[in-house]
């Protein structure tokens, strides 16, 4: 029954069963705890959450909308008091502001929005920093912790590295090319050896509308991004997101961000040296002669595996001479080989097809057109790279690839080997002599995912996997201070698989290989995010991100049903109050560590 260290498990907890229902369920013998929901007050001014009042200021004040990222950012070395920094990727507007949809001929439809709702909904992105402590075991928020802060989409931000100041950032409100106002889409993130938080600017496609003027020179840039999608109707309020009118300010998203949560009016830093794509994540690690790798993913169908190597070398004793270490190094796309090499191609202005004679004038233009460069290198198209996750422990490096059905029988490769892949699967890379600033390596398929009691699907977990601890879409994931790999998941859809997304334990060595065990699920309609453990591994946070989603019973206040049967007003259960996505905290009943 999975209870045991089996075949030499690295994890040992009674696993979950999979399924579905209104609640999040978490193995026996642990707690899981509601720490911080949407609405939640961060300063001791905030205004208590009003769901049917909602301003733009209460929402600067409070928690943001659909928690991805979780980052803990230990105070004096705690692993019981700490920042946690968390992403607020974006809204559903139908989730959270009552009488807007009308539900005609089994369709939804949203209200068009007015300038209150899209200043809430900006207000309501972007990401928070909250001190939080451990008190007789139980993990409280700091309310008038001096480091708290929201960042929105309207928060000013600098551009910096090598395209700040490029014609192409320039737009009407900033001649300079290096002001932004605010970031967007925040997927996930990391931590950098340093103490900063980094926010990767995910699908900022979305967020722009209207029509670039006839022949203009961005249209092929904008083309290979899908910029104007039109998700969002923010342009049509505020001209920035209308290309007609600032045909530019796409050009100034999709970057990585850099927050120095010890001050918290420390003006946030777009790093352009790190590239411009729909980038996922951001997490790194030191390599063996002090520079910092930065694994990224470009999540989309065929779209690439990077990574960034910090020109200078990371100071352990001296924070502050770090500050501008993602300013200047290298940017890297990987290509992966049928043979099992993979190489890192350099993305620099001039060297190979990155010239003039491609359109190219700089490396500026090269990091604003990232992807039409990795195109020109030949990078390997990949299944929807999301994070990467290098590790300490073992040396290797974890690739989460959530699924591509796009994928044709001609264009299987060793690396994306399944047509038409539902499920996913996850790639591990060594890298050459276990330096992780390498720029070549290693790689074989860890994981394909799935039902593996469905031939056709082709999932090759262990056979001491049971039914609940397969699953497919892994999207984000963890490495545990023991080393351990915990994956989670987004889209695993209830309606074609019985389950819901949800965290699971993923043995990585020697027999056990490919085990894989449910520890925690979410409840109907949410995906799974930011998994994070504390440098003591006794305490994991995991954030729920649009739970109730994908109903078609739309109530007051969106009453979702994924099934018509089933609804959840998650995490609080009121008729007055909407479903809440929320960061939940986990810890062993026993104060131990988690998962032994
Ligand atoms: Fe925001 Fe790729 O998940
Ligand atoms: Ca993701
Ligand atoms: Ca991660
Ligand atoms: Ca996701």
């Amino acid at each position: 029954d999975g209870s045991a260290a089996a075949n030499g498990s690295a994890f040992s907890f009674i696993e979950v069963e999979a399924g579905v229902d209104e609640t999040h369920h978490v193995a026996e013998g642990y707690d899981a705890e509601v720490l911080l929901r949407w609405g939640d007050p961060l300063f001791p001014d905030s205004p208590a959450f009003d769901p049917k009042n909602q301003t733009a200021e209460a929402q600067r004040r409070q928690f943001g909308y659909n928690n991805d990222y979780v980052g803990f950012i230990p105070l004096d070395g705690s692993s019981e008091h700490g920042l946690l920094v968390v992403n607020h990727e974006y809204t559903n507007e139908h989730l959270m502001f009552p009488g807007i949809v009308t539900l005609a001929e089994g369709k939804l439809k949203v209200a068009p929005a007015d300038k209150t709702r899209v200043d809430i909904e900006m207000a309501a992105h972007g990401g928070s920093i909250v001190e939080i402590r451990k008190v007789d075991g139980k993990w409280q928020v700091v309310r008038d912790g001096k480091l708290n802060r929201r960042i929105t989409s309207t928060t000013p931000m600098q551009l910096t590295g090598p395209a700040a100041g490029s014609d192409r950032l320039k737009t009407a409100a900033d001649a300079t090319g290096t002001q932004v106002i605010g970031t967007l889409n925040n997927c996930a993130g990391g931590v950098t050896p340093w103490g900063t938080y980094v926010m990767a600017e995910e699908n900022f496609h979305g967020y722009f509308l209207g029509k670039l003027p006839e022949g203009h020179k961005e249209a092929a840039n904008y083309k290979r991004y899908g910029v104007p999608e039109a998700s969002y109707e923010w342009g049509n309020i505020y001209d920035r997101f209308d290309v007609a009118k600032e045909p530019n300010e796409p050009n100034r998203f999709g970057w990585i961000v850099e927050v120095d949560v010890n001050d918290p009016n420390a003006v946030p830093k777009k790093r352009t040296a790190m590239g411009r794509f729909k980038h996922e994540g951001a997490e790194s690690i030191v390599a063996k002669d002090g520079r910092v790798v930065f694994y990224l993913g470009d999540d989309e169908r065929f779209d690439y595996v990077y990574k960034f190597v910090t020109a200078g070398t990371f100071n352990p004793n001296d924070r502050a001479a770090n500050m501008d270490l993602l300013d200047s190094g290298t940017l890297y796309v990987a290509k992966f080989d049928a043979d099992g090499a993979l190489e890192w191609l350099p993305l620099v202005f001039g060297q190979g097809p990155l010239t003039a004679a491609n359109g190219f004038g700089s490396q500026a233009d090269v990091l604003i057109e990232t992807r039409r460069a990795a195109d020109l290198l030949g990078a390997t198209k990949m299944d929807r790279p999301e994070d990467v996750q290098p590790n300490g422990v073992n040396g290797k490096v974890y690739v989460m690839l959530t699924n591509n059905t796009k994928r044709k029988d001609d264009q299987v490769d060793a690396a994306n080997p399944r047509a038409k892949n539902a499920f996913g699967h996850i790639i591990e890379i060594a890298e050459a002599d276990g330096d992780f600033a390498a720029t070549k390596g290693k790689w074989e398929v860890l994981l394909k995912c799935g039902d593996p009691s469905v031939a056709a699907v082709g999932a090759s977990f262990s056979t001491d996997t049971t039914r609940n601890g397969w699953f497919g879409m892994p999207d984000n994931c963890a490495v545990d201070a023991a080393g351990r790999l915990w994956v989670s998941t987004d889209g695993n859809n209830p309606k074609d698989t019985g389950r819901t997304d949800g965290l699971w334990a993923v043995d990585t060595e020697g027999g056990a290989r490919a085990t894989s065990k449910l520890f925690f699920r979410v409840p109907v309609g949410a995906e799974m995010c930011g998994p994070l453990f504390t440098p003591d591994d006794r305490t994991a946070f995991v954030a729920v991100q649009h739970p109730g989603d994908g109903g078609t019973d739309w109530a007051p206040f969106g009453r979702p049903s994924y099934y018509e049967d089933l609804s959840t007003r998650w995490p609080d259960f009121k008729d007055d109050m909407p479903v809440r996505p929320a960061v939940v905290v986990i810890t062993k009943k026993d104060g131990g560590k988690i998962g032994v």
